[in-house]
């Protein structure tokens, strides 16, 4: 696929109508570009040339993601937790309600090094090439653009790839350590920042946005004190003349790492049907706080958890927002609205919240196109919009690829990319953005920047591995360009 032919056309002609169109601001909002994701699950990415590319992956993320014109980048580096009670789930079976499993703890933490590699516990020096490695990914990534999220994740590392178990759900704290006598301090956060003062040592004027971890309220809501405790061992170990923002970030419901939602009440499910299908997402009302599950918990470290709040310098939320067929820009503000009432349930000021000055981020943000559970369920229409989480993972193919198969999913994602540039444009709407990142692996991947689930052409070997078929939309990566171009900073 000739990306740069394919994207310059649409990109010039959206430039055009959008300058003829003329949107004004509204206020001193100011517009927010919809920047990439290089999202990384396997130490050898970090810093090795694997499969025959020329140069690792991250290096080839970042380098492709640089192309849509952000310049601001979020990396997403993963660690993953094991717990032996999963150990012989079958990878491939579809168990559509694992992602409400709250009965979640850490044996042990571990990294892999590819896909097919054992997950092995940490030890002192495997933590060590952790951090050198992710300061030459980093080191590059400081070079490329003038800001970088970094997000970690902690996935479950045996169990269904279909739909796992989720970290959100895993209440772990993060200074107590696992029976190898790690931490997810010591394993992700600690050699994070070490490497990022690295690799910021000489960027004056570029900003590093650290956050917590990516989507993990259960740990945040239940352990704030420790994360008070990281915020400030962190502040005091930024040596780096770059600017440093300490943040947190949620998924858009059950911030406590606890089913504090009812079902929906229209019965909105994905498929295969599954017991807590209406669950899916959190659309159904907000229980009060005191009917949360492990309230007494979360009430007896409140205090702390506002306090988090307070000194948060960004809150992020991963804004998959659910739209029906005629997509406005105000749908795009639902996650947040959710979120905020998450916080205003437990009595959190959010009005204060919003006019300290604090910055609002989508950290994730997408629209994958599945209308199944288990990611494998290509959606043929609108209804691909109440479901925006859910989307294809499986290897490439013409036919799983909604956005292919179904020219009323297509035009169904160009309107919600419309609506989402639109509120961005205007730097949010009744909340402001003040950052927004795509979540690019899978179908929701519309840049075709990540590797997975694309064809790729690997005869050719150079920095850029051309890509044959994957679920690249070049309309929708043109729209974002264009945008980009007018309101990267
Ligand atoms: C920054 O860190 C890199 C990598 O560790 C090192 O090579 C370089 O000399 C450092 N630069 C400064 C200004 O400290
Ligand atoms: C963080 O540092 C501040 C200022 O030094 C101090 O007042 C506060 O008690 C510290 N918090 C924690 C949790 O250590
Ligand atoms: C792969 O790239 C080479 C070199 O550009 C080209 O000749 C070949 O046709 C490509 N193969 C496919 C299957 O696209």
């Amino acid at each position: 696929m000739g990306r740069k032919s394919d994207h310059h056309q649409p990109a010039v002609l959206l430039l055009l109508l959008e300058l003829l169109l003329a949107i004004p601001s509204t206020s001193a909002k100011a517009g927010v570009e919809l920047s990439s994701s290089v999202i990384l699950f396997y130490d050898s990415e970090l810093a090795t040339p694997m499969y025959g590319s020329a140069v690792p992956q991250c290096e080839l993320l970042l380098r492709r993601a640089v192309r849509h014109g952000g310049k601001r980048i979020q990396l997403v580096p993963t660690h993953y937790w094991y717990d032996k009670r999963y150990e012989s789930q079958d990878q491939n079976a579809c168990l559509p309600d694992n992602w409400a499993d709250t009965d979640l703890r850490v044996d042990y933490y571990c990294s892999k090094w590819a896909w097919d590699a054992p997950c092995k516990p940490f030890t002192k020096k495997s933590i060590a090439s952790f951090r050198d490695a992710m300061r030459k990914c980093l080191s590059l990534a400081v070079q490329l653009y003038e800001e970088v999220l970094i997000a970690p994740h902690l996935d479950l590392v045996a169990g269904s790839s279909k739909r796992g178990k989720w970290r959100n759900m895993l209440r772990f704290d993060p200074l107590q350590k696992d029976r190898h006598g790690n931490s997810y301090w010591e394993i992700m956060l600690q050699p994070l920042l070490q490497a990022a003062n690295d690799a910021f040592n000489s960027s004056k004027g570029k900003t590093l946005h650290f956050a917590m971890g990516g989507e993990m309220g259960g740990t945040l809501l239940n352990h704030p004190a420790q994360y008070l405790k990281i915020f400030n061992a962190t502040r005091a170990a930024w040596k780096a003349p770059a600017r440093l923002q300490l943040g947190v970030t949620f998924y858009h419901a059950y911030t406590p790492g606890q089913i504090n939602h009812q079902p929906d009440p229209k019965g909105v499910k994905p498929l295969p049907d599954s017991p807590l299908g209406t669950l899916d997402g959190g659309y159904g009302p907000l229980l009060p706080y005191d009917k949360w599950p492990g309230v007494a918990q979360l009430r007896a470290v409140l205090p702390d958890f506002k306090r988090l709040l307070q000194e948060a310098q960004f809150i992020g939320v991963s804004n998959y927002a659910r739209a029906p067929a005629d997509v406005q820009p105000s749908h795009m503000e639902g996650s947040t609205a959710k979120l905020l009432a998450e916080f205003a349930a437990m009595g959190v000021d959010t009005q204060q919240l919003l006019s300290s000055g604090k910055q609002l981020i989508w950290n994730e943000f997408g629209l994958g196109g599945g209308i199944g559970s288990c990611n494998d369920v290509p959606g043929i229409d609108a209804r691909i919009g109440l479901f925006p989480w859910l989307g294809i993972t499986g290897s490439y193919e013409q036919k799983i690829d909604p956005f292919k198969q179904s020219l009323a999913a297509k035009e169904y994602l160009k309107k919600y990319y419309a609506a989402a540039l639109q509120l961005l444009a205007a730097g949010g709407g009744g909340y402001p953005v003040h950052g927004a990142y795509m979540w690019n692996v899978a179908s929701w991947d519309v840049q075709g920047i990540h590797t997975s689930a694309a064809v790729w052409n690997t005869s050719v070997v150079q920095a850029d591995w051309p890509v044959r078929k994957g679920f690249a939309v070049a309309d929708v990566a043109g729209m974002i360009q264009a945008h980009n171009t007018r309101f990267r900073h």
